[in-house]
Protein backbone atom coordinates (compact mmCIF):
# COMPACT_ATOMS: atom_id res chain seq x y z
CA UNK A 1 0.00 0.00 0.00
CA UNK A 2 1.12 3.48 -1.11
CA UNK A 3 2.40 5.45 2.06
CA UNK A 4 0.99 8.96 1.47
CA UNK A 5 1.90 11.94 4.40
CA UNK A 6 -0.78 14.60 4.54
CA UNK A 7 0.41 17.93 6.23
CA UNK A 8 -1.91 20.79 7.99
CA UNK A 9 -4.17 17.26 8.54
CA UNK A 10 -6.57 19.58 10.52
CA UNK A 11 -7.53 21.95 8.08
CA UNK A 12 -10.67 21.73 5.72
CA UNK A 13 -8.91 19.78 3.21
CA UNK A 14 -6.88 17.26 5.12
CA UNK A 15 -9.46 16.25 7.00
CA UNK A 16 -11.85 15.40 4.40
CA UNK A 17 -8.35 13.64 2.15
CA UNK A 18 -7.93 11.29 5.70
CA UNK A 19 -11.96 10.55 5.61
CA UNK A 20 -11.23 10.49 1.94
CA UNK A 21 -8.13 8.24 1.39
CA UNK A 22 -8.41 6.17 4.38
CA UNK A 23 -8.70 2.14 3.39
CA UNK A 24 -6.42 3.21 0.29
CA UNK A 25 -3.64 4.40 1.21
CA UNK A 26 -0.70 4.11 3.88
CA UNK A 27 -2.25 7.24 5.44
CA UNK A 28 0.64 9.59 7.75
CA UNK A 29 -1.63 12.76 9.07
CA UNK A 30 0.90 15.71 10.43
CA UNK A 31 -0.21 18.56 11.82
CA UNK A 32 1.83 21.70 13.35
CA UNK A 33 3.36 19.75 15.98
CA UNK A 34 4.44 16.80 14.26
CA UNK A 35 5.38 18.59 11.10
CA UNK A 36 5.89 22.28 11.12
CA UNK A 37 7.00 22.43 6.91
CA UNK A 38 8.65 25.91 7.86
CA UNK A 39 11.40 23.73 9.80
CA UNK A 40 13.43 22.45 6.78
CA UNK A 41 15.42 20.30 9.26
CA UNK A 42 12.35 18.90 10.89
CA UNK A 43 10.28 18.46 7.71
CA UNK A 44 13.10 16.97 6.35
CA UNK A 45 13.68 14.05 9.11
CA UNK A 46 10.29 13.23 9.27
CA UNK A 47 10.28 12.54 5.29
CA UNK A 48 13.30 10.80 5.71
CA UNK A 49 11.60 8.86 8.50
CA UNK A 50 8.54 7.77 6.60
CA UNK A 51 9.64 7.06 3.28
CA UNK A 52 6.44 8.63 1.40
CA UNK A 53 5.30 7.99 -2.03
CA UNK A 54 3.00 10.81 -1.86
CA UNK A 55 3.49 14.06 0.02
CA UNK A 56 -0.10 16.50 -0.01
CA UNK A 57 0.25 20.02 1.72
CA UNK A 58 -2.81 21.06 2.55
CA UNK A 59 -0.87 23.13 5.35
CA UNK A 60 -1.31 27.16 4.49
CA UNK A 61 -1.67 30.70 6.22
CA UNK A 62 -5.01 30.92 4.89
CA UNK A 63 -6.44 33.62 6.87
CA UNK A 64 -6.29 36.22 3.79
CA UNK A 65 -6.53 39.52 5.52
CA UNK A 66 -4.15 39.01 8.57
CA UNK A 67 -2.11 37.77 6.01
CA UNK A 68 -1.43 41.62 4.97
CA UNK A 69 -0.29 42.71 8.36
CA UNK A 70 1.79 39.44 8.91
CA UNK A 71 3.32 38.95 5.16
CA UNK A 72 6.72 37.66 6.83
CA UNK A 73 4.87 35.00 8.63
CA UNK A 74 2.63 33.91 5.51
CA UNK A 75 5.49 33.78 2.95
CA UNK A 76 7.20 31.49 5.87
CA UNK A 77 4.39 29.02 5.75
CA UNK A 78 3.03 29.50 1.97
CA UNK A 79 6.31 29.71 0.45
CA UNK A 80 9.65 28.67 2.14
CA UNK A 81 7.21 25.51 3.02
CA UNK A 82 6.39 24.20 0.01
CA UNK A 83 10.19 24.64 -1.02
CA UNK A 84 10.98 22.55 2.40
CA UNK A 85 8.74 19.97 1.16
CA UNK A 86 10.10 19.81 -2.30
CA UNK A 87 13.29 18.83 -0.79
CA UNK A 88 12.21 16.42 1.17
CA UNK A 89 9.98 14.90 -1.73
CA UNK A 90 13.41 14.60 -3.71
CA UNK A 91 15.06 12.95 -1.37
CA UNK A 92 12.81 10.20 -1.06
CA UNK A 93 11.68 10.31 -4.71
CA UNK A 94 8.39 11.16 -3.58
CA UNK A 95 5.34 13.15 -5.30
CA UNK A 96 3.92 16.31 -4.36
CA UNK A 97 0.49 17.16 -4.45
CA UNK A 98 0.94 21.31 -3.69
CA UNK A 99 -2.03 23.01 -3.02
CA UNK A 100 -2.47 26.46 -4.46
CA UNK A 101 -5.29 29.23 -5.34
CA UNK A 102 -7.19 31.48 -7.81
CA UNK A 103 -5.74 34.73 -5.44
CA UNK A 104 -2.74 34.19 -7.80
CA UNK A 105 -4.89 35.97 -10.14
CA UNK A 106 -5.58 39.93 -10.15
CA UNK A 107 -9.24 39.22 -11.30
CA UNK A 108 -9.98 42.28 -13.68
CA UNK A 109 -10.46 41.19 -16.78
CA UNK A 110 -7.28 41.41 -17.94
CA UNK A 111 -5.42 38.52 -19.51
CA UNK A 112 -1.96 38.01 -20.77
CA UNK A 113 -2.28 41.83 -21.67
CA UNK A 114 -5.53 41.91 -23.42
CA UNK A 115 -8.88 42.93 -22.19
CA UNK A 116 -10.97 40.26 -22.07
CA UNK A 117 -13.14 38.55 -19.36
CA UNK A 118 -13.25 34.53 -19.72
CA UNK A 119 -12.53 31.99 -16.68
CA UNK A 120 -8.73 31.37 -16.12
CA UNK A 121 -6.60 28.58 -17.93
CA UNK A 122 -3.00 27.16 -16.02
CA UNK A 123 -1.12 28.76 -18.41
CA UNK A 124 -2.09 32.16 -17.72
CA UNK A 125 -0.21 34.67 -16.20
CA UNK A 126 -0.79 35.08 -12.76
CA UNK A 127 -0.84 38.70 -11.05
CA UNK A 128 -1.47 38.67 -7.16
CA UNK A 129 -3.22 41.41 -5.74
CA UNK A 130 -2.84 40.26 -1.93
CA UNK A 131 0.44 38.96 0.38
CA UNK A 132 -2.11 35.76 0.49
CA UNK A 133 -2.05 35.71 -3.29
CA UNK A 134 1.91 36.73 -3.71
CA UNK A 135 3.23 34.19 -0.95
CA UNK A 136 0.79 31.54 -2.51
CA UNK A 137 2.21 32.44 -5.85
CA UNK A 138 5.78 32.05 -4.49
CA UNK A 139 5.04 29.02 -3.13
CA UNK A 140 4.09 27.56 -6.08
CA UNK A 141 7.46 28.66 -7.85
CA UNK A 142 9.18 26.43 -5.30
CA UNK A 143 7.36 23.84 -6.02
CA UNK A 144 7.93 24.11 -9.66
CA UNK A 145 11.67 25.35 -9.90
CA UNK A 146 12.98 22.52 -6.86
CA UNK A 147 10.59 19.86 -6.77
CA UNK A 148 11.01 16.46 -9.67
CA UNK A 149 7.44 15.24 -9.28
CA UNK A 150 4.64 17.62 -8.60
CA UNK A 151 1.57 18.44 -8.97
CA UNK A 152 -0.01 22.16 -8.38
CA UNK A 153 -3.79 22.53 -8.06
CA UNK A 154 -4.84 25.58 -7.36
CA UNK A 155 -8.56 25.96 -6.48
CA UNK A 156 -11.17 28.69 -5.01
CA UNK A 157 -13.76 29.60 -2.08
CA UNK A 158 -13.26 26.26 -0.32
CA UNK A 159 -16.01 24.79 1.75
CA UNK A 160 -15.40 21.44 4.15
CA UNK A 161 -15.53 20.54 7.87
CA UNK A 162 -14.69 23.52 9.89
CA UNK A 163 -14.84 27.26 9.83
CA UNK A 164 -15.92 28.23 6.15
CA UNK A 165 -18.39 30.91 4.17
CA UNK A 166 -20.94 27.82 4.63
CA UNK A 167 -21.15 27.50 8.43
CA UNK A 168 -20.45 31.37 8.51
CA UNK A 169 -23.72 32.18 6.49
CA UNK A 170 -25.84 29.78 8.63
CA UNK A 171 -24.81 31.00 12.06
CA UNK A 172 -25.49 34.39 11.23
CA UNK A 173 -28.86 33.52 10.02
CA UNK A 174 -29.38 32.52 13.81
CA UNK A 175 -28.75 35.90 15.36
CA UNK A 176 -30.06 38.17 12.67
CA UNK A 177 -32.90 38.89 10.21
CA UNK A 178 -30.61 40.02 7.34
CA UNK A 179 -27.30 39.57 6.26
CA UNK A 180 -25.00 41.90 3.60
CA UNK A 181 -23.31 39.79 1.33
CA UNK A 182 -20.82 41.06 -1.60
CA UNK A 183 -22.44 40.53 -5.05
CA UNK A 184 -19.40 41.84 -7.37
CA UNK A 185 -17.20 39.19 -6.37
CA UNK A 186 -17.14 35.94 -8.77
CA UNK A 187 -15.84 32.61 -8.16
CA UNK A 188 -16.88 28.97 -8.05
CA UNK A 189 -17.40 27.59 -4.88
CA UNK A 190 -15.88 24.21 -4.15
CA UNK A 191 -16.23 21.58 -1.64
CA UNK A 192 -13.21 19.55 -0.02
CA UNK A 193 -15.15 16.68 -1.08
CA UNK A 194 -15.00 17.19 -4.52
CA UNK A 195 -11.41 18.54 -4.79
CA UNK A 196 -10.60 15.49 -2.66
CA UNK A 197 -12.35 13.56 -5.19
CA UNK A 198 -9.58 15.09 -8.12
CA UNK A 199 -6.93 14.44 -5.77
CA UNK A 200 -7.55 11.32 -5.74
CA UNK A 201 -7.23 10.68 -9.26
CA UNK A 202 -4.38 12.65 -9.21
CA UNK A 203 -2.56 10.46 -7.07
CA UNK A 204 -1.62 7.54 -9.21
CA UNK A 205 -0.58 9.76 -12.47
CA UNK A 206 2.84 10.99 -13.67
CA UNK A 207 2.15 13.95 -14.90
CA UNK A 208 3.61 16.99 -13.03
CA UNK A 209 2.21 20.58 -13.23
CA UNK A 210 -0.24 23.07 -12.52
CA UNK A 211 -4.28 22.15 -12.55
CA UNK A 212 -7.28 24.27 -12.21
CA UNK A 213 -9.47 22.03 -10.03
CA UNK A 214 -12.59 23.56 -8.91
CA UNK A 215 -16.57 23.19 -8.79
CA UNK A 216 -18.28 23.87 -12.29
CA UNK A 217 -19.91 27.45 -12.50
CA UNK A 218 -19.50 30.63 -11.17
CA UNK A 219 -21.42 32.78 -8.80
CA UNK A 220 -21.26 35.83 -6.54
CA UNK A 221 -21.14 35.45 -2.60
CA UNK A 222 -24.16 37.21 -2.63
CA UNK A 223 -25.91 34.41 -5.04
CA UNK A 224 -23.96 31.96 -2.89
CA UNK A 225 -25.26 32.93 0.33
CA UNK A 226 -28.87 32.94 -1.32
CA UNK A 227 -28.30 29.48 -2.18
CA UNK A 228 -27.50 28.22 0.91
CA UNK A 229 -30.49 29.83 2.93
CA UNK A 230 -32.80 28.50 -0.29
CA UNK A 231 -31.62 24.86 -0.10
CA UNK A 232 -31.83 24.99 3.55
CA UNK A 233 -35.22 26.71 4.16
CA UNK A 234 -33.86 29.79 6.08
CA UNK A 235 -35.99 32.78 6.09
CA UNK A 236 -33.56 35.97 6.02
CA UNK A 237 -33.03 38.81 4.14
CA UNK A 238 -29.75 38.82 1.74
CA UNK A 239 -28.89 42.39 1.08
CA UNK A 240 -26.33 42.28 -1.87
CA UNK A 241 -23.32 45.16 -1.51
CA UNK A 242 -20.75 46.08 -3.17
CA UNK A 243 -16.87 45.09 -2.16
CA UNK A 244 -16.11 49.07 -1.25
CA UNK A 245 -19.18 48.51 1.04
CA UNK A 246 -17.56 45.84 2.87
CA UNK A 247 -14.44 46.93 3.07
CA UNK A 248 -11.32 44.45 4.13
CA UNK A 249 -7.72 44.38 4.34
CA UNK A 250 -7.03 42.18 1.44
CA UNK A 251 -7.94 43.18 -1.62
CA UNK A 252 -9.86 40.49 -3.42
CA UNK A 253 -10.19 39.46 -7.46
CA UNK A 254 -13.68 40.42 -8.42
CA UNK A 255 -13.55 37.60 -11.05
CA UNK A 256 -11.34 34.34 -10.24
CA UNK A 257 -13.04 31.47 -12.08
CA UNK A 258 -10.60 29.11 -13.08
CA UNK A 259 -11.69 26.98 -15.90
CA UNK A 260 -10.65 22.87 -15.23
CA UNK A 261 -8.72 22.99 -19.00
CA UNK A 262 -5.87 20.29 -18.02
CA UNK A 263 -8.12 18.28 -16.58
CA UNK A 264 -10.60 18.38 -18.62
CA UNK A 265 -8.39 17.58 -21.52
CA UNK A 266 -6.59 15.02 -19.57
CA UNK A 267 -10.11 13.21 -18.19
CA UNK A 268 -8.94 12.82 -14.83
CA UNK A 269 -12.12 14.03 -13.08
CA UNK A 270 -15.20 15.43 -13.85
CA UNK A 271 -16.03 18.29 -11.05
CA UNK A 272 -19.78 18.23 -9.94
CA UNK A 273 -21.57 21.60 -10.25
CA UNK A 274 -21.23 24.03 -7.23
CA UNK A 275 -25.15 23.94 -6.78
CA UNK A 276 -24.70 20.04 -6.56
CA UNK A 277 -21.79 19.73 -4.53
CA UNK A 278 -23.32 22.42 -1.76
CA UNK A 279 -26.22 20.35 -2.07
CA UNK A 280 -24.80 16.91 -1.02
CA UNK A 281 -22.07 19.08 1.69
CA UNK A 282 -25.75 20.54 3.57
CA UNK A 283 -26.91 16.85 3.58
CA UNK A 284 -24.13 15.61 4.91
CA UNK A 285 -23.88 18.04 8.01
CA UNK A 286 -27.23 19.78 8.46
CA UNK A 287 -29.51 16.89 7.37
CA UNK A 288 -30.70 16.70 11.24
CA UNK A 289 -31.08 20.38 11.09
CA UNK A 290 -33.37 20.82 8.09
CA UNK A 291 -33.88 18.80 5.11
CA UNK A 292 -32.25 20.15 2.19
CA UNK A 293 -34.02 21.53 -1.28
CA UNK A 294 -33.19 20.54 -4.10
N1 LIG B 1 -10.06 27.99 2.19
C1 LIG B 1 -10.22 28.45 0.96
O1 LIG B 1 -11.20 29.11 0.62
C2 LIG B 1 -9.15 28.17 -0.07
C3 LIG B 1 -9.31 28.69 -1.36
C4 LIG B 1 -8.33 28.43 -2.31
C5 LIG B 1 -7.23 27.67 -1.98
N2 LIG B 1 -7.08 27.18 -0.72
C6 LIG B 1 -5.89 26.39 -0.40
O2 LIG B 1 -6.32 25.09 -0.09
C7 LIG B 1 -5.44 24.51 0.87
C8 LIG B 1 -6.24 23.96 2.02
O3 LIG B 1 -6.99 25.02 2.59
P1 LIG B 1 -7.90 24.81 3.89
O4 LIG B 1 -9.09 25.70 3.74
O5 LIG B 1 -8.07 23.36 4.16
O6 LIG B 1 -6.94 25.45 4.99
P2 LIG B 1 -7.15 25.52 6.56
O7 LIG B 1 -8.46 24.92 6.95
O8 LIG B 1 -6.84 26.92 6.97
O9 LIG B 1 -6.01 24.55 7.10
C9 LIG B 1 -4.66 24.87 6.99
C10 LIG B 1 -3.93 24.00 7.98
O10 LIG B 1 -2.53 24.28 7.85
C11 LIG B 1 -1.96 24.24 9.15
N3 LIG B 1 -0.71 24.95 9.21
C12 LIG B 1 -0.51 26.29 9.21
N4 LIG B 1 0.79 26.56 9.32
C13 LIG B 1 1.44 25.37 9.38
C14 LIG B 1 2.80 25.00 9.48
N5 LIG B 1 3.77 25.91 9.56
N6 LIG B 1 3.11 23.68 9.48
C15 LIG B 1 2.13 22.75 9.41
N7 LIG B 1 0.84 23.05 9.33
C16 LIG B 1 0.48 24.34 9.31
C17 LIG B 1 -3.04 24.87 10.02
O11 LIG B 1 -2.80 24.54 11.35
P3 LIG B 1 -3.17 25.58 12.51
O12 LIG B 1 -4.65 25.48 12.65
O13 LIG B 1 -2.39 25.06 13.66
O14 LIG B 1 -2.71 26.93 12.05
C18 LIG B 1 -4.31 24.24 9.44
O15 LIG B 1 -4.61 23.02 10.06
C19 LIG B 1 -4.44 25.61 1.23
O16 LIG B 1 -3.28 25.46 0.48
C20 LIG B 1 -5.14 26.88 0.81
O17 LIG B 1 -4.23 27.91 0.49
C21 LIG B 1 -8.03 27.41 0.24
Amino acid sequence: MKKVIITGCNGQLGLELQEKLRGKYEILPTNRESVDITNFNGTVKYIKACHPDVIINCAAFTAVDICEEKEEEAYLVNAVGPKNLSFAANIVNAKLIHISTDYVFDGEGIINGNSIRRPYYESDKPNPQSSYGRTKLAGEEYVINNCNKYIIIRTAWLYGKGSNFVNTMINLSKINEEVRVVNDQIGSPTSTEELANMIEKLIETEECGIYHGTCEGYCSWYDFASEIYRMMSINIKVIPVSTEEFARKAKRPKYSVLENKKLKEHGFYSFKNWQEALRIYLNKYYINEQEVKQ
